[in-house]
């Protein structure tokens, strides 16, 4: 896309100029050159063009509707650029300060998109996007230039309307990965220069939606951003010819324009450099070994630094891969850290590509291709298993592959004006004096300085509750002492410039822990910071001195690794010379973190306020929301639960967890024997066309209501039960620190039902806050005393299991038996912005998906067991059945899809015993049922808890109750390699298949083994491959009357078992809960191979099992 080959509607004509070969004639603009014969090279670009019409055209011709997005404003950031009329080349995008390199100059939501399946003609499809959008988008739209406009159509015609809008569409429309092709108006802009001309180049992000432009070099404040269109390796003379044959002009840029000599020199090293590539990227067809491979890399490295950072990433990511496949861990950090750090300039920090880069330098093993050079030899003896390989090597590649389709989508759009006729120049152009730049966007010490922030607060955080505890030490820090934070996600910034955090200032971590101790997503590179040694702080050094710091971990002591990332990180700041303020905080999400948190912070506070000499008392408690009601606003535009504006709109786009897919439930079935108290629900989910797409042992998050008991519950204890579909808005008074959690403009019941977790325990520190708006004395003094009394708190709150909605009932005397009304429930008058700062959002339940993509890959299934216990009875509450969240939302989906009401449980029996809770499975405006069909919000966590892709390795699964769901996908997986095995060579085709051994548990062969039909048909079509052992747990006994469990059946196969380890380089998997079997099952396996190493449990055993977990050998999928 050439701003400078295209023209404004109405603009005068270009200059006639001709090229070589065949003209095409344009009425308005002239005649533009067809391509003529090209050179070898230039014909693979030809190729690549073609493949990327070809492509393009399949899209276009197989269109279905068209998708309108939304471009609010915000999205559309754009501080250090602006597009200006440039003189004698239309528009073009200027710096208007000074840009780093690897800076975000630009981010970009689609004005819309068009999907790659339409039905209607593409005129057609477009107008009906455009009428979509406000007038102010469309004007933008219509602002755009275009070519080729077709002749003798009369103007204010359809047939005119439909071919001006097909013709700015084709000029300007980008890639928009998996959503289709879309229009960026401000990304249009931007104008094309030669391989050494262009400073920027653009991206499209799946996962976010948007187009985002990173500085490729340093561009000076009034410098012409420009992208690039060609190959970056050429050397000077073939990229002259090239551009003057293909583009029509004669490239001035400073290299172009280089000395003879110089130019020379620079043609030598690129042609070098190509020649490098070349070898380099011929590994993988054996042509060269893995060492001739890396040697190669090395060379390119030395030769300079030409070329795309990406390319270079992706030449430093391949490397890494290459050093996983031969198990060589250091190569694999040290090359993955480059590819990070090479990505980070181009793509973005946050970029997938930096991100994936930074999981696989912080935990090499977990690579899908680690040890596979060694599988059957190695790879200099070119005998090796290359199936793992390569699956590597088409990861990398699809970021190649990513990046050129946005490039091939453009440039073929773009065809036209890219052989027109053309007179590209950098033309540096004054600044405007209105630049509206902030300085780079990923200096959190810049934002801290010109914020005047005492603190900022990172958090670690994969669900929200590091984040959450992240916001209430903010908070408490304004609210103690007046001091302001900024709160951080440690993704969206750079850890180099941690040693110049002001004297005065103070960094605080908030970090969970997750899988084998490690860090979130989000904290993959700042826990890799802090631990390399290698890593250089803006003083040149590994070091810290100086820096003030706290640190609170969240973790669950059922897993091994408790709380380790908030340990390292405290280790690594300590190491560094780093002071620590206050104990370390460790939160354990299995017992009490809310308590955990506050013993600790106290102290911590007290301490923090004598090193940073600040006093208690200077702030003040200053609300973090505005709710106001609104009268009047248009009812479409109200949030009814909708998750997403697209949810809202209706509109097309990714599903991810900021748009969770409405799933069409297509199966529902009970799997426990009917007549017992449990349930467990098996729901199959269609994502046909929903663009989900999923691996066996990934997880689903399914994203429940809340049941209407408690949202009717906590309506009337807030006296909003009469106004309660009053629409509100409500408005952070202090973003920074305060994001509303959730979508507005919305109303009061859906506040309730849908945004935030009135299901869960009410908290100890919000009580205290509630105190203040008690309706009668003792209902405070109450609330106070259950707030300060610790053990009060949990023997009443704890143990009773109560809500919200149901301490604020206790407290002022009513029967929380009862179904909740006016007459039974007294109204406190209690703002509504306290309760949108107290109550945390609610989240998504995860689900380990229990299918293989390989035999159904439009649905997900879901392997639910429907959580219901009985709460401890106290002095003031009997005991009551308390029913799991979300686990109960499924099951009443289940209900609704059958056509049955809720059962009442309990009701005669045992009258104190509570109903069986409802949901408003109808969703948001019915959007949840469609007919007869009910539909559950979902989307889909990539996991690492994947089957090994050599399936000569022996395989161990563990997973009692419901932790078989994955086993059930990974058996599935296996089915459908070996039908397409034996397909092509037989049932012998998997003679040398290893074993896969699946250890199941249950309480009984009749009541909940789940999927017992299943698994002697998988058993049949793995041809003795897959075998299973089952532990009835309250059928059979061992002698002595005690159960047996599964880790039971592990010892008594020790010796395949250690054999399967130990000889055949056997995988072992473990899933379900956490708190015990696990922990009894690793402690098995400790035995196991301790005795086969004839040594013991604790050193030998322990030894190789860790080993094992470092080799991503022994892998957990567990939960508490
Ligand atoms: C990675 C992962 C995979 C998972 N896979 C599956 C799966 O395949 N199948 C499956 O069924 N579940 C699975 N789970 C569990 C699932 O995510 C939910 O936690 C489960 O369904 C319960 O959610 P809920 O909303 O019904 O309960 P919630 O309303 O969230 O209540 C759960 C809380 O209740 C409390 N609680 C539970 N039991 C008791 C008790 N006896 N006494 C007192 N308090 C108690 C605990 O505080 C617990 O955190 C998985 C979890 C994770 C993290
Ligand atoms: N936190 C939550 O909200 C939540 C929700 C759902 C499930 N879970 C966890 O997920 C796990 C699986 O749940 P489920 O209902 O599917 O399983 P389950 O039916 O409770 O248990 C499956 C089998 O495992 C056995 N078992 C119990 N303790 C064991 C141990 N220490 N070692 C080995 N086996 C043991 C059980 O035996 P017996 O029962 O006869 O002892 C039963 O035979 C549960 O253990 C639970 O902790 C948690
Ligand atoms: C799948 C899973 C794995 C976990 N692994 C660990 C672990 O290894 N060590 C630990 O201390 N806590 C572990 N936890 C507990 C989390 O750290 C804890 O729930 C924390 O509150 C999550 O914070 P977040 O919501 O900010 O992501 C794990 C939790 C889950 C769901």
């Amino acid at each position: 896309m050439s701003n400078q080959t295209r023209r404004r509607q109405g603009a005068p004509k270009a200059d006639q100029k001709k090229g070589k070969g065949v003209h095409v004639q344009d009425e308005r603009f002239g005649d533009r050159p067809a391509p003529s014969r090209l050179g070898g090279f230039a014909k693979i670009i030809y190729f690549l063009l073609l493949a990327g019409g070809i492509y393009y055209y399949c899209s276009h011709m197989l269109w279905e509707k068209p998708q309108p997005v939304d471009v609010p404003e915000e999205d559309a950031f754009l501080a250090p650029v602006q597009v200006r009329e440039l003189p004698g080349r239309g528009m073009g995008v200027i710096a208007t300060k000074d840009i780093q390199r690897g800076e975000l100059v630009l981010r970009e939501k689609p004005l819309f998109v068009v999907p790659n399946r339409v039905s209607m003609s593409p005129g057609a499809v477009l107008l009906a996007s455009l009428a979509t959008l406000s007038p102010r988008q469309r004007a933008s739209y219509y602002n755009l230039s275009y070519v080729n406009f077709p002749t003798g159509i009369p103007p204010d015609t359809d047939a005119f309307n439909e071919e001006l809008a097909l013709a700015i569409f084709q000029t300007n429309a980008v890639s928009a990965g998996s959503q289709g092709v879309g229009i960026f108006p401000r990304m249009a802009r931007l104008n094309h220069g030669c391989s050494s001309a262009f400073n920027v180049i653009y991206t499209w992000r799946d996962g976010e939606g948007v187009l985002v432009v990173h500085a490729l070099k340093p561009i000076k404040q009034g410098e012409e951003l420009l992208t690039t269109y060609t190959d970056t390796k050429r050397p000077r003379h073939v990229r002259r010819q090239f551009l003057r044959e293909h583009y029509g002009f004669e490239c001035q840029c400073s290299v172009c324009s280089l000395p003879d000599d110089l130019s020379a020199r620079s043609d030598e090293r690129l042609t070098g450099m190509a020649d490098l590539y070349t070898k380099f990227s011929s590994w993988q067809h054996e042509h060269v070994s893995g060492k001739e491979a890396i040697a190669a890399a090395i060379s390119i490295w030395r030769l300079g630094e030409e070329g795309y950072w990406s390319e270079r990433g992706q030449l430093a990511a391949d490397v890494a891969h290459v050093a996983a496949a031969h198990s060589d861990v250091s190569a694999v950090r040290e090359w993955a850290a480059l590819a990070q750090r090479w990505y980070a300039y181009e793509l973005g920090a946050d970029s997938p590509q930096a991100q994936e880069m930074g999981r696989i330098a912080g935990q090499p093993e977990l690579h899908a291709a680690w040890a596979s050079a060694a599988l059957g030899g190695t790879i200099d003896e070119g005998d090796r298993d290359y199936r793992s390989l390569d699956m590597a090597v088409a990861s990398s590649s699809d970021v190649l592959i990513l990046a050129l389709g946005v490039v091939l989508a453009a440039v073929y759009l773009f065809r036209d004006q890219l052989f027109a006729a053309s007179k590209p120049k950098s033309v540096p152009v004054t600044a405007s004096k209105a630049s509206n730049g902030s300085g780079n966007p990923r200096d959190f010490v810049a934002k801290m300085k010109e914020g005047k922030k005492r603190i900022v607060i990172f958090y670690g955080s994969q669900t929200g509750t590091a984040e959450e505890y992240a916001i209430r030490l903010a908070k408490e820090a304004k609210q103690k002492f007046g001091l302001a934070s900024l709160v951080c996600d440690p993704e969206e910034y750079d850890f180099e410039n941690l040693d110049q955090v002001p004297e005065d200032c103070c960094v605080f971590f908030v970090m969970a822990t997750y899988g084998e101790g490690e860090p979130t997503d989000n904290a993959v590179t700042l826990c890799q910071n802090l631990s390399d040694d290698s890593f250089e702080f803006s003083n040149g050094e590994h070091k810290l001195p100086g820096l003030k710091y706290v640190v609170f971990g969240l973790g669950n002591r059922t897993y091994e690794h408790y709380n380790l990332i908030a340990r390292n990180v405290d280790a690594d700041l300590q190491k560094m010379g780093a002071t620590r303020i206050g104990e370390r905080g460790e939160g354990d999400d299995d017992r009490s973190m809310e308590e955990d948190y506050l013993e600790w912070k106290d102290g911590m506070w007290e301490e923090f306020a004598r090193v940073m000499g600040v006093e208690e008392g200077q702030g003040a408690d200053s609300p973090d929301f505005v709710v106001t009601e609104v009268s009047e606003h248009p009812p479409e535009k109200v949030y009814l639960g909708e998750l997403s504006a697209r949810a809202l709109t209706r509109s097309k786009g990714i599903h991810d967890a900021k748009n969770p897919y409405p799933a069409p439930i297509t199966v529902a079935r009970e799997l426990f024997a009917p007549g017992g108290d449990r349930n467990c629900i098996h729901v199959e989910l269609n994502t046909e066309n929903s663009g989900i797409t999923y691996q066996h042992g990934d997880h689903v998050g399914v994203w429940p209501s809340n049941p209407e008991v408690e949202v009717e519950r906590l309506l009337r204890a807030l006296g909003l039960y009469e106004k309660k579909d009053t629409v509100i808005n409500i408005e952070s008074l202090d973003p920074a620190l305060a994001k509303v959690p959730f979508p507005v403009p919305t109303t009061y019941v859906t506040v309730l039902r849908h945004y935030i977790d009135i299901s869960a325990v009410a908290g100890r520190q919000i009580l205290g806050v509630l105190s203040k708006f008690a309706p009668t004395p003792e209902a405070e003094a109450f609330l106070k005393n259950l707030s300060a009394n610790k053990e009060e708190y949990n023997n009443i709150v704890t143990h009773g299991c109560l809500k919200l909605g149901e301490v604020l009932q206790v407290a002022a005397g009513n029967d929380i038996k009862a179904t909740p009304g006016p007459e039974n429930t007294t109204a406190w008058n209690i703002p509504f912005d306290i309760i949108v700062s107290s109550i945390p959002r609610l989240q998504p339940r995860y689900y380990s998906i229990s299918s293989s993509p390989k035999l159904y890959p439009h649905s997900i299934h879901v392997t639910c067991v429907v959580l219901k216990y009985e709460s401890i009875e106290n002095s003031l509450v009997k005991t009551r059945w308390v029913y799991g969240t979300g686990s109960n939302f499924l099951l009443n989906l289940k209900f609704a899809a059958e056509g049955q009401q809720s059962p009442l449980v309990d009701s005669e029996e045992n009258p104190d015993k509570v109903f069986f809770p409802k949901y408003a499975v109808e969703g948001p405006r019915g959007a949840y049922k469609s007919e007869t069909t009910y539909k559950v919000p979902i989307h889909v966590r990539r996991s690492t808890f994947r089957l090994p892709t050599n399936p000569k390795s022996p395989v161990i699964m563990i997973g009692p109750g419901t932790g078989v769901a994955p086993f059930r996908g990974f058996v599935q997986e296996r089915v459908a390699m070996a039908r397409r095995t034996i397909e092509k060579n037989g049932p012998e085709g998997l003679a040398d298949w290893g074993n896969i051994r699946l250890y199941y548990g249950c309480r009984s062969s009749k009541q909940d083994f789940l999927y017992s039909e299943e698994w002697p048909e998988y058993a049949k079509e793995l041809h003795g491959k897959f075998t299973m052992r089952c532990a009835f747990s309250r059928e059979t006994f061992k002698p002595d009357g005690s159960k047996i469990y599964v880790q039971d059946l592990l010892w008594e196969d020790r010796e395949a078992i250690a054999d399967a380890i130990l000889n055949g380089r056997g995988y072992i998997y473990v899933c379900g809960d956490a708190r015990n079997m696990a922990k009894s099952v690793e402690e098995t396996f400790c035995r196991i191979l301790g005795e086969a190493k004839g040594g013991s449990a604790e050193v030998e055993g322990a030894a190789e099992v860790k080993l094992l977990k470092e080799r991503s050998r022994f892998l957990s999928d567990v939960w508490s």
